[in-house]
């Protein structure tokens, strides 16, 4: 029988992405979503890319109720928990309102999985758990460095609940995957990243400014101690990003994990710095992009890029796609959403 995995947040960016790559790979998939960052037309926009139309669900997984009430009503075999707040200014801004959605939402999860027997979780956690890293890149055993926004508290704090948890309950199997930078979209151009009016993240800016909606680009920082002065980010295609989660499942059900909780970096392990982004994007897109540097943004890291031999050899997944075809995903994409409005 097919296994049934509840995705949280699946009509989110890396959601619907996962949602296509679970489908694709003969699981059945149910939703989760309250569109709190989301659209409808994304799961429509599944179904166009996979042929089939996964179960949707809308209620906001931080009221108690609705989620009890939910898990009464479905079978689930394993999780996907994407769903969550993650927006590092907003979150400095609004620090309650990221606790109360990105834990409560956790824990009502963590106790249908107890009331209802279901033993298997993935979770979406972040690099910025390791803050400022002292030595790079980053494997799973650098030292996580007290966080520097609510946000990036949010998946600190859901790491040691699910240590916890996973410490009581032996037969649990739980895989926290910590993602790198995602960008670009699905190939079929039908479903990507949709930012919440001004982009917070460089790619939805870069594509927004090339597209003229954005006058130009702000390189927050042209000082920094790297080879060019700006920041290195570990960037990774979504679609890559996607297919971690179905070897995360693979992996618990294949009966080979020797803890009952895990951790692995989701990244490409190359660095690209800003001015690397914006070169490769006009030679991808033969189109120039206007930028200024400005200074620096307070929480910026200097520098972060993951080994992730430990995924690669443990898990079995490794990023496939490279730079050019990330950024020409994210163009597509961006045409795309132009010639819609
Ligand atoms: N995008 C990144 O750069 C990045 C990096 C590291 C980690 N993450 C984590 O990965 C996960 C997914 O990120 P994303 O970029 O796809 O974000 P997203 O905002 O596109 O997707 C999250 C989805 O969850 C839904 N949601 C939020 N709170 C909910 C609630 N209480 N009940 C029901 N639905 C709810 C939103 O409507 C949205 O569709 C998040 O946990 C995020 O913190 C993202």
């Amino acid at each position: 029988m097919k296994q049934v995995v509840l995705v949280t947040g699946g009509a989110g960016y890396i959601g619907s992405h996962t949602v296509v790559e679970l489908q694709n790979n003969g699981y059945d998939v149910v939703i989760v979503d309250n569109f709190s960052n989301s659209q409808p037309s994304v799961v429509e926009n599944i179904t166009k890319i996979t042929g089939i139309t996964p179960k949707f669900y809308n209620f906001d997984l931080s009221d108690e109720k609705a989620c009890s009430d939910f898990f009464h009503q479905e079978h689930i075999d394993a999780i996907i928990h994407f769903a969550a707040y993650k927006y590092v200014g907003e979150s400095v801004e609004q620090p309650l309102r990221y606790y109360k959605n990105n834990l409560y939402s956790t824990l009502n999860i963590l106790t249908a999985m107890k009331e209802h027997n279901i033993k298997r979780l993935v979770f979406s956690s972040s690099c910025t758990v390791y803050g400022t890293p002292d030595v790079l890149p980053v494997v799973e055993t650098t030292p996580v460095k007290p966080a520097t926004c609510p946000y990036g508290n949010t998946k600190q704090i859901i790491e040691e609940i699910l240590r916890d948890v996973c410490n009581e309950e032996q037969e649990y199997k739980v895989i926290a995957l910590r993602y790198f930078n995602p960008i670009g979209a699905h190939p079929s151009a039908l479903i990507g990243e949709l930012p919440n009016g001004v982009p917070q993240n460089l790619i939805p800016y870069i594509t927004q400014t090339a597209a003229g909606i954005r006058e130009y680009l702000q390189v927050f920082g042209g000082d920094y101690n790297t080879p060019d002065g700006t920041c290195l980010r570990d960037y990774i295609h979504v679609v890559d990003l996607a297919k971690a989660h179905v070897s995360a499942l693979n992996r618990m059900q294949d009966q080979s994990m020797e803890q009952n909780y895990e951790v692995f970096n989701i990244g490409t392990g190359k660095p690209s710095s800003v001015l690397d982004i914006i070169h490769a994007f006009e030679k991808v897109t033969g189109k120039a992009l206007p930028y200024k540097i400005v200074s620096r943004r307070t929480g910026d890291v200097e520098k972060v890029w993951a080994d992730t031999t430990k995924a690669n050899q443990i898990m079995g997944w490794k990023a496939q796609l490279n730079m050019e075809e990330m950024l020409a995903s994210a163009w597509n994409w961006e045409m795309k959403l132009k010639h819609a409005k």
